[in-house]
This record gives C-alpha cells, structure tokens and sequence, in this order.
C-alpha cells in the first residue's frame, strides 16, 4: 500500500511538486539517460549507474560470497554502465557490520571475481564492455565500526546515541578517546594499500567514500578536534587531501572518484507517533559537514563546494553527491514509504527529499559543469525515476543518475530503459525498506543477514526475510 507516492501519470507528480514549491522536472524522452560520455579518458556508455548497495553477504573474514557473485553480474548484465562497487573497509576495525567486504590481499581473488563476473555479465548481454566502468567504494566506518565505535570528533547529539560497550549499553561520553592523529597518518596507508589492490584485480576506480557520517565525513565536520586533522577547513580536508595525491600517485591509471555528503544535518528520532521528530540540539552545531551552524535543517555548500574544487583539481574525476545518515537521519538518504526497522515514519513529504537530493547536485553540476557528478535519491520515484533522470541529465543538473533500492528489485532496468521499454512493474522498487530491515537483522549465527529485495527477488531473498522473520519477528518488521 502506497502511502504518499499516489501518482497514476507524470502530470500529477508534475503538479503535485508545483503545488508544494519543488522543482521535479520529468522527460518523457530518455534519449538524455543513453547518451554516452567520457570520463578522464575513460569511455562510459550511458548515463546510468548502480549506486553502491551494500549486500551485507560476505564472509566473516570479509571475503565475497555466492550472494556478492550473483549480485554483480546482475548489475552487469543490466545495461547501466558505471557500476559503484559497494562499500569495502580498508581495515578489519573499520567494518560496519560482520558481513561487509573487506578491501584486502586475502580477499584479491574474490575482488577480482567480482569484476570479472559484472564484466562478462555486460558482454554476454550487451557484447562490448569497453565502454563500462566497474568501481569500488573503500571505507572506514568510523563511529559505525562494528567491533567497537572509532570516532574522529566528539558529537553532542550522536554520541549519547553511539553504544560503546554492548553488555552495558554505555555510549560514548566526553571521555571516549578520539582515534589518534598518529592512527590517522597510519590508516592512509591503508586506503593506499587498498586502491592498489583495487587496482591490480581490475577495479576501474575507486571511491574514497565520504558520506553517511562514516569516518571520513565526520572528520570533514571534525570542527572541535584538537591537532592537524580538526579546526580549520585545512585541516578537515588534509586526510582527503593526502590520500587523493597518494593514491594517485602510487596508482596511475586508476580513476578516483568520491562519495560525499555534501549536507549532514542533524540526527532524528522516533516521535510520539512514530514520525521523525529531531533530537535535541545546541546551536550553534558545530559537528555537522555543510550544514548551517544557525539553522541546521538547511545546507551550507560554501565548504562542500570548496572541496569538491580542490579534489578535482587533484585528480578526482567523478563525484557521487550524498547527504544524511542511515542510522539517524534515513528520510535524507533515501526518501521512503514505509520507515526502516530502526527509523521512523517519514518527517516530510518524500518528494522533498527527493527535491533536495536534486537541487543540491545541481549546485555542485552548476558549479563544476565539466566535472561528471552522480546524482542520488531517485528510487522513491518509481517508474518515473528515469524520465527525472533524463530530466536532469538534459538540463545540466547532474551528469549521471545513480539508482539504489530499485537496483536491487530490478537490477536490469538498464535493459527497460535502453530498449525503450516500461519498467516491469511487478519489480519496481516501492522503498517498503525490507533491504534496510534486512541489513539491520543481526540475529543470525553469522551476526548478519544478507539484504536484497525479498518482495521482487523473492527466490532468493523470500527465504532470508522468512528467516529472520521467523526467528524474531520483532527485529524485522518493515516499519517503524
Ligand atoms: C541495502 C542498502 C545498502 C546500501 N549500501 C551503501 C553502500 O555500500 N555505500 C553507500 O555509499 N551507500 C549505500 N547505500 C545508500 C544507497 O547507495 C543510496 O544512496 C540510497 O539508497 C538512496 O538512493 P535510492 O533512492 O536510489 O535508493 C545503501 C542503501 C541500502 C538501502
């Protein structure tokens, strides 16, 4: 049952985002989204992207699994044609959850499978390949590290809502230790490390992931950290800084790219009514990257923008816009129907979301017309996803359109697309959230349960979500 998305033609979301003031513009002509494009050299067929989705479906040591296999050579052989690998940790500590890849000599031969699999999947279904871009986000989670919450700034609304020892359920005070500038200096090592084994196992870039409040956003907010990595904007960005020159130059030949959150905002909470309510918080905010310190429910790109100037002149060459937190603030993420197991009933209407997601990246399309930025947050739209993209792709506000969730329900929307046809729609994503619930299901032997799309992929992942269903209904219910 759809709750707000209650759109029968394009015309009425059309007017219907008039009425509220937004700015969603849809293209009946998709001819925008096939256009092909050259990126640092690098030929890239059309305008699609797979988002990195994490699948939560690895080993315990952090290799890929059956799961991880099958999904990319879904994405493959699904016709768009930048594929955004999902988040691997450059370090054991660094991983979100029991299941999350880790970007390690061990795991090469896996790292290298998975580009070989997404790579024959593109030529069994569309012959050439030479023209798809194949990547891999490298992490650290940060606050969000699985084994213990590593923190790079203290936070006055997220740290009561960090658990620091699990037994206890004790979160992190003004006590809790801040990683180190000497763990900083040794962790860019291991970006390095990673970018090169990415590299050497066919990775055609990769993304020094930036967003969701995992480690390297939160230093970008780090205003009140002591030392050489906090204070200053200088200093915020010298991890970011040092990495990118680093890795380019110990890695010539591999594109580099970044995932940013280019607006944190503020955490939320669970209302009395189970609606997103804010938490509380002191003005002014000092802990949150491109947001207004007096107003912290509205971007402040002066910073953001500043910074994608000085990656680009580094080198970075392709730029996937973000915002929000998955764990506090999901309505900014990925506009949704039905709140995630661990959210809330959304706070806005989604399309505001939705219409944030836009105007934001066309800033930063506006800013740097030359530079190739992807666009997020484009599942909530349904069928209408690609005629927005297409939108937005022929007037300049973005130059790709990355697809999340419905990647998942119908990783071949490329194909629908490409040949000019409807999406299916008994595939189409309608952000039920029952991926997040299954990321968020911890209650297995393996500490995690594999996510995908139980609903339209349901061979696979109908007997995942019956599991974690079955054993505790209660941590998997699809809404809050
Ligand atoms: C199951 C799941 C896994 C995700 N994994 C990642 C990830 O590994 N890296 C990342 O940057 N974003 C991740 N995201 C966020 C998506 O890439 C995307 O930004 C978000 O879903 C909004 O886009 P959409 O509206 O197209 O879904 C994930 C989202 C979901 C639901």
């Amino acid at each position: 049952m759809s709750r707000d998305f209650k759109y029968k033609t394009a015309g009425a979301l059309v007017d219907d985002a008039r009425a509220r003031g937004l700015d969603i513009r849809l293209s009946p002509d998709l001819g925008p989204l096939t256009t092909p494009l050259s990126i640092a050299g690098r030929q890239v067929g059309n305008r699609l992207v797979i988002q990195p989705m994490e699948g939560c479906d690895g080993t315990l040591e952090g290799a890929p699994d059956v799961l991880t296999f099958r999904r990319y050579e879904r994405f493959g052989a699904g016709g768009a044609k930048l594929i955004w690998g999902e988040a691997a940790a450059v370090v054991p500590e660094g991983r979100a959850n029991t299941r999350q890849l880790l970007a390690d000599e061990r795991h090469a031969e896996g790292l290298e499978r998975i580009v070989r699999l997404c790579r024959e999947g593109h030529r069994a279904a569309w012959r050439d390949d030479s023209d798809l871009l194949v990547g891999l986000q490298l992490t650290h989670s940060g606050r969000y590290s699985v084994a213990r919450p590593i923190l790079a700034q203290h936070d006055p609304v997220l740290d009561p809502r960090t658990i620091v020892d699990k037994t206890t359920k004790a979160t992190a005070g003004p006590d809790y230790p801040l990683i180190d500038d000497d763990a900083l200096d040794r962790l860019q090592d291991a970006y390095v490390t990673a970018a090169r084994l990415a590299a050497r196992v066919g990775f055609d870039f990769v993304d020094l992931k930036q967003c969701h409040r995992y480690l390297l956003n939160e230093l970008l907010a780090a205003r009140t950290r002591p030392g050489k990595y906090g204070g200053s904007f200088e200093n915020r960005t010298r991890f970011i800084r040092t990495i990118v020159q680093r890795i380019k130059d110990e890695c010539p030949g591999l594109l580099l790219a970044t995932r940013l959150n280019v607006f944190d905002g503020i955490p939320y909470q669970r209302g009395d009514d189970a609606r997103g309510v804010p938490c509380p918080y002191e003005l002014p905010v000092r802990s949150s990257w491109g947001t207004r310190e007096d107003d912290p429910f509205v971007p402040d790109l002066t910073e953001p923008l500043a910074l994608v100037g000085l990656l680009r002149d580094s080198g970075v060459a392709l730029v996937n816009i973000s915002m929000g937190n998955p764990y506090a603030s999901p309505h900014l993420v990925r506009p949704f129907e039905y709140a995630p197991v661990d959210g809330y009933q959304t706070p806005e209407h989604p399309l505001i979301g939705v219409d944030r997601h836009f105007r934001v990246t066309a800033q930063f399309q506006a800013a740097y017309p030359e530079l190739a930025i992807v666009g997020s947050g484009y599942s909530w739209l349904q069928a209408y996803l690609f005629q927005a993209g297409a939108a937005n792709v022929r007037d300049g506000r973005t130059t790709l359109v990355g697809v999340g969730r419905a990647s998942l329900s119908q990783p071949d929307f490329g194909r629908h697309v490409l040949l000019g046809m409807p999406l299916d729609p008994k595939r189409t994503c309608r952000t039920f959230s029952y991926c997040t619930a299954l990321m968020r299901a911890k209650h297995n032997d393996l500490g995690q349960f594999a996510t995908g799309c139980p609903p339209f992929d349901k061979a696979v992942y109908g007997p995942i979500w019956q599991e974690a269903l079955g054993s505790e209904p209660g941590k998997v219910t699809k809404d809050a």
